[in-house]
């Protein structure tokens, strides 16, 4: 495979761009692919290599890239223009729409990144409660704002700098964490902290580390440690909204939070972030309330049209129906691939999710540790060069679209196997 002038482009990237790209985990060693379109299932890179996508921008591309119906409402309400600092009707419907879908959720806040939201989610909660602590999972990523950078994520621990220079200790005082799966040291800190802890924020789905899957039972005790105790919980949906389900995890898992933060798929691949959530907490949010939010882009037009064409899809075609259909296909393949071979590796996954743990199956983020990071490096490379393109991390997702064929998913369990060798 000839990469010549990605290599090329790395090294002036380099000294324009700080490590050469524009968000870590991008930072493919030696040098990331750059590329000049995509379609379906399929990305082409500068030197015209063609790679089976499971990145999907990292989450969003539920239908694969350039779906033509979000594409055709885009650019017809391009030619209304782009941005207007005002009110859209665009805003009232979407809002109607998530609201529907969303039991738990009352009223909306359009922001622009999943970031946007969880923080102004916890602000509110914060701000709605009188209280400053809030509650997350060790190795659960919220977005890159200070008092959520603590043991988050996959490009923080791939780094292997868990918490980011450049954040006051004073900013991540009241970060409390606590492992994923493990109802007691969740009751613990609730319970020692009672006075001050707003919110627990937790992905119902660890995805940033995995996917990681909750035990039996445990999204249930979450729900009734917060309830008993009066803590705002979050569900930090950005990955899982409209992905398990179109009403997310807590439809999937019957969970009802109090508040839930969405982005990613409902964007159709345009930025958007949700904060979403009861009544009384959303009414503390400004101008209604006390609790300062704002954004030049909230409810950007173009966003709120491509996420009415994006629910509108997902109605029309049974999106769920057909994608979980090929996740459990290529898990089970998978599984098949590291049972003949006989490795200790194990599928982890869930709907459109899928990744191959290189070592056991992981329950928290202190698990996924312990998986061979050297190993899915090299592994990682191997299958590049076979024209398959994973999340270059042993702790990130990979995603399957409505735009991966039969075809797609034999290549790439072939690849698996071979590679996996
Ligand atoms: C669960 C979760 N929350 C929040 C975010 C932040 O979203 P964004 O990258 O749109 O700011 C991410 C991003 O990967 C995420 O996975």
């Amino acid at each position: 495979m000839n990469t010549e002038r990605s290599k090329k482009l790395f090294e002036e990237a380099k000294k324009l761009l700080p490590g050469g790209v524009s968000s870590p985990v991008r930072a493919i060693k030696p040098y990331p692919f750059y590329t000049k379109k995509a379609n379906g299932s399929k990305i082409t890179d500068i030197d015209g290599n063609e790679y089976i996508d499971y990145v999907m921008g990292y989450g969003p591309l539920l239908l694969g890239h350039n779906y033509p119906a979000i594409k055709e409402a885009v650019i017809k309400q391009l030619s209304d223009g782009w941005l207007y600092g005002t009110p859209t009707e665009l805003e009232v419907k979407l809002a109607r729409e998530i609201i529907a879908l969303y039991p738990s959720i009352d009223m909306t806040r359009f922001v622009s990144t999943g970031t946007e939201a969880t923080m102004g989610a916890l602000r509110a909660a914060r701000g709605f409660t009188r209280k400053n602590k809030f509650i997350k999972i060790e190795g659960g990523f919220h977005g890159a704002h200070d008092a959520a950078l603590v043991k988050a994520g996959s490009g923080a621990t791939t780094l292997g700098t868990p918490d980011s220079a450049g954040v006051p200790a004073d900013f991540t005082k009241n970060t409390l964490q606590v492992p994923y799966n493990d109802i007691e040291a969740m009751t613990d800190a609730i319970t020692t902290y009672k006075e001050d802890v707003a919110a627990v924020i937790i992905e119902p789905v660890l995805g940033n580390i995995g996917p990681i899957l909750p035990k039996k039972g445990y999204l249930e005790d979450v729900r009734k440690v917060t309830e008993e105790n009066e803590v705002v919980l979050i569900f930090d949906e950005v990955i899982t909204g409209f992905r398990l389900a179109m009403g997310g995890a807590q439809e999937y898992y019957g969970i009802t939070p109090d508040m839930t933060t969405l982005g990613k798929i409902l964007g159709g691949g345009f930025h958007i972030g949700v904060i979403g959530g009861k009544r009384e907490i959303m009414e503390t949010i400004s101008p209604a309330g006390p609790v300062y939010q704002a954004g030049t882009f909230n409810g950007s037009p173009v966003s709120m049209t491509a996420g009415l064409a994006m629910i509108s899809a997902l109605k029309k075609e049974k999106v769920h129906e057909i994608v979980n259909r090929k996740g459990d296909a290529m898990r089970k393949a998978l599984g098949d691939v590291i049972s003949d071979m006989r490795l200790d590796y194990n599928v982890s996954g869930i709907s459109s999710m899928f990744k191959v743990f290189f070592g056991d199956m992981p329950y928290n983020y202190q698990d996924a540790l312990k998986c061979d990071k050297e190993k899915f490096n090299s592994f990682f490379k191997k299958m590049l060069s076979d024209g398959i393109f994973l999340p270059p991390s042993q702790f990130e997702t990979n995603f399957l679209s409505l735009a991966h064929s039969q075809d797609d998913i034999n290549k790439t369990v072939e690849a698996y196997q071979r590679n996996l060798k």
